[in-house]
């Protein structure tokens, strides 16, 4: 972080400490947390505010209900099995078809049915989720990849990642999957995230480890000047954000679909600060500037005009 950190003004760079104190703590009432920190809570919360989001086939609560999968199972070619309360891509595993009796896994492998009740009692265990907690297992629709990202995305589909604050959307990035992320799009595991300048939807330049690179690493192609589909939607969805789940600071990560547009796929009541990284800008005088006008920022029009008036890609 700190080689680009230190380009940026560092005055302006956000950092955990002041997250916390000025941002999550004061704004982020405790009792909210749960309402984004499961999964299968999110979804129902953004359906019914008529936010669209990858359809869930099916929640396997108890080890008994693990009968129920195979069911479940044969009617989908292709799924997704993740943790309700997982994060950071971990337990997550995306089915692309079958072979016979076998399941086929993004990259290639295959898995049998033993293996698939097995990594299901894996997650009920709590193996993946926060604190280790017992957890539930969805089974949900496996989003397929927007043609704009198929030239910078290793084996899997990108995501989009919006901070709001006070309901206006204040950066944005895409995360793009890479051959080491195994399909998913979630930095830790490997994954480059390019900026996106929030008035035109255009993405920057994307960082790598704290690097600055240009291209996707497996594919070659170019990450920066790509217009990111239904720009203006997501902006407004995110918006929205405010008002779905109360959180005053909170992170919204869409997937676009190639038939069903963009879907929210969760929100984070602690979103990470490397977004500034791959924005190569701080958050921290976008915020003020949040809250010198939250009383005239009403309206989701008022706070996306705010935002594409205030935070252009410099
Ligand atoms: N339904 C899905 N279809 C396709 N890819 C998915 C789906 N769900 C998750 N992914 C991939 O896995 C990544 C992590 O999923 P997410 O639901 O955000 O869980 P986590 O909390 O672990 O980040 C996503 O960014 C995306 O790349
Ligand atoms: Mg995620």
């Amino acid at each position: 972080m700190l080689n680009i950190a230190r380009r940026l003004k560092s005055a302006d760079v956000l950092g955990i400490n002041r997250r916390n104190a000025q941002y999550t703590l004061p704004h982020n009432a405790r009792r909210l947390y749960p309402l984004v920190d499961n999964k299968a809570r999110t979804k129902q919360l953004a359906m019914a505010m008529g936010i669209p989001v990858p359809e869930l086939y099916g929640i396997i609560d108890y080890e008994h209900q693990r009968r129920n999968l195979h069911e479940l199972l044969e009617r989908y070619p292709d799924f997704v099995v993740k943790p309700a309360r997982g994060s950071g891509g971990k337990g997550i595993v995306m089915i692309t078809g079958r072979q016979g009796q076998l399941y086929r896994k993004v990259n290639g492998q295959v898995l049998s049915w033993d293996d698939l009740k097995h990594h299901v009692s894996n997650i009920l265990a709590g193996m993946y989720s926060l604190g280790g907690q017992p957890d539930q297992a969805l089974l949900e629709y496996h989003v397929l990849i927007d043609p704009v990202f198929q030239a910078i995305s290793y084996q899997g589909v990108p995501d989009i990642r919006i901070v709001i604050f006070l309901g206006v959307p204040v950066m944005a990035m895409v995360r793009l999957p890479t051959r080491q992320s195994e399909g998913k799009a979630n930095l830790h595991q490997g994954a480059i995230g390019a900026g996106i300048d929030i008035v035109t939807g255009i993405t920057l330049d994307a960082v790598r480890k704290n690097q600055i690179v240009t291209e996707q690493p497996d594919t070659g192609f170019p990450v920066s000047g790509i217009q990111v589909p239904h720009w203006d939607t997501m902006l407004k969805t995110s918006a929205r954000c405010h008002e779905m789940t109360g959180l005053g600071y909170q992170g919204a990560d869409f997937v676009l679909d190639r038939d069903k547009g963009a879907l929210l796929l969760e929100v984070n009541a602690r979103p990470g600060l490397n977004i500034q990284i791959a924005n190569q800008a701080g958050l921290h005088n976008r915020l003020k500037l949040v809250e010198q006008h939250q009383q005239s920022l009403k309206s989701v029009d008022d706070r996306v005009a705010f935002a594409r008036q205030h935070f252009a890609a410099q």
